[in-house]
């Protein structure tokens, strides 16, 4: 996406790969809308800690970050044979895959990595790894862009669309999954409005969400997280649309931002239109039920404190809660099959129930890939 910065204008990618330092770059989200920096990490360890410290999120950008840190690991392996290798990608593995537990989309993507390093050496591997994760941040964008087709239809001229999060082109490689069917729709100049919920804890929608909306000229407001039920008794909502984590090929149920679950059920009440919008990487064609989604608790300074910015730019954190009050910070929640109107993905939008039915086009491999 181009972003202007400073009076600049540039086209970035959320992450990219620098081959020459064997680095993963990547936009330090933690710093946006205040700051835009770029950073590197130094090997595979420091790529899984960008991810498990968020300094890149989001599940198609973490699934790209996975991939790469995959490459970066496999290109510093300096040992002999084939068979030490294997035993140092597989720990490369487990540590990106252990960086955050719920989405699906880094096993997907450093399964599909694996799945190229066919040749006979070492050297070829290594060579085989990058391209392989080139291959899969390119897919990304390419799957955003084509979901973005399918879903634009959606979006009509004075739509009120709500969002929840930020599953824009900053939770990708580039262009986003709830977004894209905003982007295409402008594109075609339709003029509508986005609501995005504000996020709470790490306030995603009221950072990223509408710094990239800002970014789009996309008109927008960011809304309090309790505030969507009120407006859609109003009236004032068509349509949502979000992002996922995972969604279960199975069953059709869809794991997300915690607080999707909470509009899922208004949207129901309220008879509007949910939508969830996926690249074909999201999809987890394993797990059976819901329950079995490992749901990432993350810390629980993250409720009890907010960051922000002071007057002079100085990036800080306050204590909002009540000294001595502990909290529980479940990152996720998983929102069932019958509270979802479709799921739009790169090759059209189906009901949640009947990604199983279509499975074969939609890419499930006997392997598990
Ligand atoms: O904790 P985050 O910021 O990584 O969570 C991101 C979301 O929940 C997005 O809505 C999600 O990744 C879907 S779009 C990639």
């Amino acid at each position: 996406m181009k972003i202007t910065y400073q009076g600049q204008s540039r086209h970035y990618r959320t992450v990219w790969f620098d081959p020459a330092r064997n680095r993963v770059r990547l936009i330090e989200q933690r710093l946006l809308p205040h700051k835009f920096k770029i950073v590197s990490t130094a090997d595979f360890r420091d790529t899984a800690l960008a991810i498990t410290d968020m300094i890149v999120r989001g599940a198609g950008a973490i699934g790209a970050t996975a991939a790469y840190g995959l490459a970066q690991g496999a290109r510093a392996f300096r040992g002999r044979g084939l068979k030490a290798f294997e035993r140092h990608l597989a720990k490369v593995y487990r540590t990106l895959a252990e960086a955050r537990p719920t989405a699906v989309d880094p096993v997907s993507a450093m399964r599909g990595v694996l799945s190229k390093m066919t040749d006979d050496t070492v050297a070829e591997r290594q060579e085989q790894a990058l391209a392989a994760a080139e291959q899969f941040a390119n897919d990304d964008v390419a799957h955003c862009e084509a979901l973005g087709q399918h879903g634009e239809p959606l979006i009509h001229n004075g739509s009120r669309v709500l969002t929840h999060c930020n599953a824009g082109w900053l939770a990708f490689v580039d262009v986003g999954s709830a977004t894209a069917p905003m982007y295409a729709a402008q594109a075609k100049r339709k003029s509508f409005h986005v609501y995005c919920d504000e996020t709470r804890p790490r306030s995603q929608g009221a950072i990223l969400t509408a710094w990239e909306l800002a970014q789009q000229g996309i008109s927008h407001d960011i809304i309090a997280d309790n505030a969507a039920g009120h407006l859609m008794q109003r009236g004032e909502i068509d349509i949502v649309i979000v992002g996922s984590d995972r969604t279960l090929g199975r069953t059709g149920e869809v794991a997300n931002k915690i607080g999707t679950y909470t509009k899922a059920v208004l949207a129901k009440r309220h008879s509007i239109p949910f939508y969830v919008a996926i690249p074909l990487s999201t999809i987890d064609w394993e797990l059976e039920s819901g329950q079995a989604i490992p749901i990432e608790e993350r810390n629980e300074d993250e409720v009890l404190s907010a960051w922000g910015v002071t007057p002079s730019g100085r990036r800080q954190k306050v204590r909002l809660a009540n000294p001595g009050s502990k909290a529980r910070n479940p990152a996720f929640d998983v929102t069932p099959p019958e509270l979802i109107t479709g799921i739009i993905t790169p090759l059209g939008i189906f009901k949640p129930r009947q990604l199983w039915k279509h499975r074969v086009k939609l890419g499930h491999t006997t392997s598990g890939c």
